[in-house]
């Protein structure tokens, strides 16, 4: 299906300076040297709790674009503080869910592995748990272009998100794949697919009601023109190949475009807010810690993207 060495961009260490905060003048904010070749950068010297100037903005969101996940350590934010930055980067989406308004959904949510009583617990096995390779909302017609994830509270050690470059994985492709998959859609749901034996029928009620919608399996960026594979977890089947055709196919690409030369893992420290696109990444949370014995609470908001072409 791929190259037999796809070649990852040269890593360069140069870290960038940027112009001052509102208010701020001495303070200088540096755009940190690439963190792998698949993504991520770290952007540091900046406060977050404070308004930033539009040359800053800019700055963000071009190091956004060309790392697709942007690191900011050492943040102390509240929940209002991270909403006012999301939303300077985009219209901030409200989260659906029970008690919307008591958790403050439309400002930050929760991200944890609590329960209902505070105490850890193990979800990871759950066919739409966050531990598999996934991008946010795809079941939507008009899926978030950014999520935001700030470390509240973290196990002593792991508790990893992984992001998986999907511009690179497309790129890698043969040029027969390529062929083999131009104008294939791709149908996604909440419960994504549920052909894999032992998982429950669908019920009625609830986010596994919505209607599925489809997206293309190979997406363009809006922004920078990319091409990037579309798939993951809510990827139940593609539009008009027999269902087990189109499930081979989709694990056949999810499974080359999570290869390790393709994947960044973020380590977490509190405080540390990133911001990553959806729209050439997959993502997962990583189980590498005792689940059920460690709190591990995030504060979450996602940024409404454009329909998917
Ligand atoms: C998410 C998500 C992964 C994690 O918030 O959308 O997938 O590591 N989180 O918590
Ligand atoms: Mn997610």
């Amino acid at each position: 299906m791929s190259d037999p060495v796809p070649q990852p961009p040269a890593i360069t260490p140069s870290p960038r300076r940027c112009p001052g905060m509102r208010g701020r003048p001495r303070t200088t904010c540096i755009v940190g040297s690439p963190l792998s070749a698949a993504g991520g950068v770290a952007v540091t010297g900046i406060d977050l709790s404070q308004p930033i100037t539009p040359t800053l903005r800019e700055m963000i969101l071009n190091a956004f674009l060309d790392y697709h996940v942007v690191v900011f350590p050492n943040q102390v934010l509240s929940r209002e503080q991270q909403y006012r930055f999301i939303a300077s980067l985009g219209k901030v989406e409200p989260h659906g869910g029970r008690n919307a308004r008591a958790k403050r959904y439309a400002v930050a949510h929760v991200i944890s592995n609590l329960d209902g009583n505070g105490r850890p617990v193990d979800r990871s096995s759950s066919p739409v748990s966050n531990y598999r390779w996934h991008t946010d909302k795809a079941y939507n017609a008009v899926p978030p272009m950014l999520t935001a994830l700030y470390a509240v509270e973290l196990p002593p050690q792991g508790g990893d998100t992984e992001f998986a470059n999907t511009q690179m994985g497309y790129a890698a492709l043969s040029e027969v794949t390529k062929q083999r998959i131009a104008g294939l859609r791709v149908v996604f749901r909440w419960a994504g697919s549920r052909h894999a034996p032992g998982i429950p029928p669908l019920s009625q009620t609830g986010p596994e009601a919505r209607p599925p919608v489809d997206h293309p399996l190979v997406r363009t960026h809006p922004v920078t023109g990319k091409k990037a594979l579309y798939l993951g977890n809510h990827a139940s089947h593609i539009l008009g190949m027999p269902p087990d055709e189109g499930t081979a196919l989709l694990e056949e690409l999810l499974e080359h475009t999570t290869k390790p030369q393709f994947v960044y893992a973020h380590h977490w420290r509190v405080g540390d807010l990133l911001i990553w696109d959806n729209r050439c990444l997959l993502h997962r949370a990583v189980a590498n810690y005792e689940v059920s014995r460690y709190r591990r609470i995030l504060h979450r908001n996602v940024v409404r993207g454009t329909v998917p072409f």
